[in-house]
């Protein structure tokens, strides 16, 4: 065999024979160097809340393990992973729990511990648990999200792994549990590499953590796994769908009961546990103004799996959104997913609550969920409270557009996105993205996802929010004309980025009266406030319009203020500056005669937390454009766009 064909053997490897073995391991067995790989995941389980379970949250013990050594240990039998503990007074092991953090979970790390506030990287988690095995039923491990790369190991078994921080995952444990004392290990590495989704240069705190709930989930053992309930394209009465069944034989007998209609549907599994679903219904459909939510009753052997449903049409005619038929022009507002209520992370009900009553309180039908799935709370209670939602992935800045891993990871955060939310009838977009520049490799990858979105369900309109690159330069032509004192003509800025072919709604991001005058003042040798108030008094000669007869969602526009700061109108930082904006730019926008225009999410209900934001007066480490502080303290801004959001709700009552 030549050389050629084998690799050089690694120095201190297993089958490198100038390695010193004690008694038959190198010494990178004994370091316990080598990784396990990442064990396979389970089909995810639908609405877990509503399955008998055991919730995990509460205190955890957390090391911080910022060289990422916890997966070997020094002499001591396998990682951290291992939880092992020494069996006598004189046995060294180079880890232990007992001091560590106490972290609450769900939570992010940064905001418990002033230590962490910066802290991006591995820790490890642990707690222990008493369980008693109940009889013949199944038991999962489901977490609702851990940021960004958590590897999990149960009584020393790694049961889990999972790359990607806003999406759940789950796995059988039945055989790894044991009665009595049972402990689990987390790993979470919050730091992305430059292959990942997103990357780490985001406009947004990169919080750590096991972020979301961490149950253990019981069921029978032949259970339905998840369904898709919802009316067929194009179909007022007609539903469609299937029920997913784990450890049924083929030809098993399911049930579907909506009982408030008085329907019953019976229906059987095929050989890969699927049974189809498709009747007709007359169902009061949702709608913002009455979000009215069906009990649909799957039940199949011993299980009975129960879902609250609303049955609604989402589609567009050239350059209207419909909803249930009827143009609908969508009064929305953008949000990370931080609460009014604490620091940190939103994770929980009340969380939801506090944001949702700012954004009714707005006079709101639609909600920009940014730039990453929001926890299942957000999307439930907004679902309830009568909101259509944008709800995307955080295909964000500088993705490698060209890397394989890359791809794959965006096409799994997409189909966990889906699976999670799919019944979820105020879902009415998935975006595949945000500020991508266009390019021959953005323009493939994109388009992988549109048909990747598209393969996993054909309820809903896929999207992705575009740059203004256009914008600008129309802007550009227009000021300055108005500056030389000329009455420029009125100014069409036509989208053409070449995503708008690949999307039936086209997002985009428009900053006319923000960031264009700090642009344009440089290039016009004229004062940021005189490009400003040429842009603010002739924002009615901007026109929007696209090279694709597709609707439009400005998905994001506005400005920053530092709540409590107060100036003249064109005062940078000053809530009248943020005002003025809204009441010229963002009320111009608003469901404009003619106008692709369909909705718009200005950006953003909250302050929120930003590692790019330097400005130590007015930012320190805040993004500034929400039109509430970030203990929700309403700026001037947020009662100019509740007034013209109040209007249009009154000028458009259905
Ligand atoms: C961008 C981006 C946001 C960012 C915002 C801003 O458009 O999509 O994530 O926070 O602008 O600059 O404030």
């Amino acid at each position: 065999m030549t050389g050629a064909q084998n690799p050089p053997r690694r120095q201190g490897s297993t089958d490198d024979p100038r390695s010193p073995k004690v008694e038959g391991k190198t010494i990178q067995d004994l370091l316990g160097g080598r990784r396990e790989p990442d064990p396979p995941l389970a089909p995810l389980i639908g609405n877990v809340q509503q399955r008998a379970h055991l919730d995990l949250g509460g205190t955890w013990r957390v090391l911080v393990d910022p060289l990422d050594r916890g997966e070997r240990s020094i002499f001591g039998g396998g990682g951290l992973g291992s939880d092992h503990a020494p069996e006598s007074p004189g046995e060294v092991v180079e880890h232990d729990f007992g001091d560590a953090y106490e972290i609450k979970v769900p939570g992010d790390w940064n905001t418990q511990h002033p230590e962490l506030r910066w802290y991006r990287g591995v820790c490890w988690y642990r707690r222990e648990f008493d369980f008693s095995a109940p009889q013949d039923n199944r038991l999962f491990l489901y977490l609702g999200g851990a940021n960004h790369h958590a590897r999990i190991w149960l009584n020393g078994t790694l049961v889990a792994a999972h790359r990607g921080g806003f999406t759940p995952f789950n796995v059988e444990v039945s055989d790894q549990l044991v009665e009595g004392k049972n402990v689990i290990v987390a790993k979470v590495n919050s730091l992305t590499r430059d292959i990942d989704i997103p990357t780490e240069r985001n406009d947004w705190q990169n919080y750590g953590g096991l972020t979301r709930e961490v149950l253990l989930v019981e069921v029978p053992g032949v259970f339905v796994r998840n369904c898709h309930i919802q009316l067929a394209r194009a179909s007022a009465r007609r539903v469609e769908g299937w029920v997913d069944v784990d450890g049924a034989a083929p030809g098993t007998t399911v049930t579907v009961e909506i009982p408030d209609a008085g329907l019953r549907f019976e229906t059987e599994t095929d050989g890969s546990g699927r049974a189809p679903v498709g009747f007709e219904a007359e169902l009061e459909l949702w709608t913002p103004e009455s979000p009215v939510l069906h009990r649909v009753d799957v039940r199949v052997a011993d299980d009975h799996f129960e879902e609250e449903i609303g049955f609604r049409q989402i589609e567009t005619r050239g350059n209207e959104i419909l909803l249930n038929g009827e143009p609908i022009f969508l009064r929305g507002i953008a949000m990370h997913e931080e609460s009014i209520r604490h620091p940190g992370r939103a994770y929980g009900p009340d969380d939801a609550a506090a944001s949702l009553s700012l954004i009714k309180e707005l006079n709101c039908n639609f909600v920009r969920l940014a730039h990453y799935p929001h926890n299942e709370y957000m999307v439930r209670a907004a679902e309830r409270s009568g909101l259509l939602i944008w709800s995307e992935i955080p295909v964000y800045h500088d993705i490698a557009f060209e890397n394989p891993e890359t791809l794959a990871s965006a096409k799994q955060q997409i189909n966990e996105m889906i699976e999670r939310d799919r019944n979820r009838a105020a879902i009415a977009f998935w975006s595949i993205g945000n500020e991508t520049m266009p390019s021959d490799a953005r323009n493939h990858f994109m388009q992988e996802l549109a048909e990747e979105v598209r393969r996993a369900d054909r309820t809903r309109l896929v999207t992705a929010a575009l740059l203004s690159i256009e914008g600008m330069q129309g802007a550009a032509a227009h000021v300055g004309a108005r500056l030389r004192g000329d009455s420029p003509e009125p100014v069409r800025t036509v989208i053409s980025d070449p995503l708008g072919e690949f999307v039936d709604v086209i997002g985009y991001n428009q900053y006319l009266g923000w960031y264009a005058p700090t642009f344009l003042a440089r290039g016009m040798g004229a004062s940021e406030e005189q490009v400003r108030e040429a842009v603010l008094d002739s924002v009615d000669e901007f026109e929007l319009d696209t090279a694709f007869q597709k609707p439009v969602i400005v998905s994001e526009t506005g400005g920053a203020a530092r709540q409590g700061v107060h100036g003249e109108r064109l005062d940078a930082w000053s809530e009248e500056l943020q005002a003025a904006i809204y009441e010229t730019e963002v009320a111009a926008l608003v469901d404009r005669k003619g106008s692709p225009v369909r909705g718009l999410s200005p950006w953003i209900l909250k302050d929120f937390r930003s590692p790019m934001r330097l400005n130590s007066r007015m930012q320190s480490y805040w993004n500034r454009k929400g039109i509430v502080s970030p203990e929700g303290e309403r700026k001037q801004a947020f009662f100019v766009l509740q007034r013209h959001y109040a209007e249009h709700a009154e000028r458009t009552r259905r």
